[in-house]
This record gives C-alpha cells, structure tokens and sequence, in this order.
C-alpha cells in the first residue's frame, strides 16, 4: 500500500523532473545562438528562468552600485537587467537579435520611458556606443559564441570608463570535465579555459584579472572572469 506522503513526493518529483526536462531541453536548442521569432522569443524567456544561478553569481561579483552606467551585452530577454539592475544610474542592453532587443525593451519599458534604459540591435564587436560611456559591462552565456572574442573584448575595453569593471560569464568551458562534443557542433560553440580568457582579457588592455567558479543548473563548474580597465 502507498502512503499518502509518499505519492505526494512522487508527484512533486515527476513534476520538478518534467521542468528540469524542459529547461534543459531549452538550454541546448540552437536558437540560444540568435533566438528569433515566437520559438526564439519562448526560449528565451525559458532560459532567464534556467540561468537564475548564473544571474545570482554574476550579480555578486559585478556589484553594481547606485551610480553605475551598466551594460550588458548579448542581453537576450533583458530579464538580468530587469531584476539584478534595477538599482543603478542607467541601464543599456545589446543582442544581435532584433527580436530579443524587442524583448528586453518590453521587459524593460518603464526605466525606458523614464530615461534610463536603452537597448539596441548590434554586435558584440561592433558596440554600437562612443568611448568611455558606461562603468560596468558584462555578458553572461554568450562569449562562447562570438566569432570575434578578442576584437569584442576590445570593444568592451573602449565603451569602459578608466577604472570601469568588465565580467564575462561562461557556464560550458574546457574545464569542467563535461563533454560538449555534440552541442560545440550545433550551436558552433568554442570552448575556452579561465587562463584562456585571462590572457584575452591582457591582450585587450584591462588589468586586475581574476577569475572565480560557480555551479548552477546544468553548470558543474562555470566561470566567472572580471577585469578593470
Ligand atoms: C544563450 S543566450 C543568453 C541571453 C542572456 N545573456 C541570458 O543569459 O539570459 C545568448 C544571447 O547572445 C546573443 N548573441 C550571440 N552572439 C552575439 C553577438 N556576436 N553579438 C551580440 N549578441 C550575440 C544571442 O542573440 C542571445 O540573445
């Protein structure tokens, strides 16, 4: 005979199997890439909800303050923004998606009407912002798929004010003793080690390279690299 308590767990187990199921089915889609239309629009909403642990860890480590001008580049839905940034000076997102830079704003409209927040459509290595606009920048899941690392960095180096912070959060990497064979082939993935991430940062021109671990949802051993210009 089941008792009731246990059929409850059993429930409760099943249930929290069937979401992890589905983020994770979310985390490994191609659209992750350049999510589009209504698909890319879903996912992405989906994949703010798998990278709560990743948005905490950053969020620890980037510290924004009440005076920061803070950028986030490949911003997709915008939602770290929304939550970890609501605190700061200015806001501003960048994706090279049109529609998640439709998202963030959506997600995002209130400090745009205030005049506070922007989001534009743009490249990672071409930011679309003159020289030493912002004090904090970072990008979260993303700098595994820009074609251009080094270029990028360099780009984040130039719209940082002297003293600003840089954070670049990568989950998948080259140590942490998973195999991502199959998604470095789907979504063109490149995997990097944290010293490999130090040493672009160095060649972009940033100093006080340090680089921290976190374990999240799907992420036995991301990293976390911070820089100052
Ligand atoms: C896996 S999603 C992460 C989105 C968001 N940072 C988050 O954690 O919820 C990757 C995002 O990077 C964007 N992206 C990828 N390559 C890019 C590039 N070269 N320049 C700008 N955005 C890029 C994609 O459009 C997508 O929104």
């Amino acid at each position: 005979m089941k008792l009731k308590g246990g059929e409850k767990r059993g429930i409760i187990t099943k249930v929290k199997d069937g979401i992890l199921a589905v983020l994770e089915a979310v985390e490994t889609l191609p659209q992750g890439v350049k999510p589009t239309g209504l698909r890319g629009k879903i996912t992405a909403r989906f994949m703010a909800i798998g990278h709560q642990g990743i948005y905490k860890n950053v969020a620890a480590v980037l510290n924004l303050q009440p005076e920061d001008d803070f950028l986030e580049i490949s911003c997709g839905s915008g939602l770290f923004i929304k939550s970890f940034a609501s605190h700061v000076h200015s806001v501003a997102g960048v994706d090279h998606s049109e529609d998640m830079v439709k998202l963030a704003s959506y997600y995002n409209q209130k400090r745009i009407e205030a005049g506070t927040a922007e989001f534009r459509h743009g490249d990672a290595a071409w930011l679309p912002w003159e020289n030493d606009k912002f004090n904090a920048v970072t990008t979260i899941a993303s700098f595994l798929f820009w074609p251009e690392p080094l270029k990028s960095l360099k780009e984040m180096y130039r719209v940082l004010r002297p003293g600003g912070r840089a954070v670049v959060s990568i989950g998948w990497n080259a140590e942490d003793g998973q195999d991502h064979s199959k998604y470095v082939e789907t979504h063109g993935m490149r995997l990097y080690t944290g010293k490999e991430i130090q040493d672009m940062f160095q060649e972009a021109g940033f100093s006080q390279n340090y680089i921290t671990y976190f374990k999240s949802f799907m992420i036995p051993r991301g990293i976390i690299a911070s820089a100052v210009k």
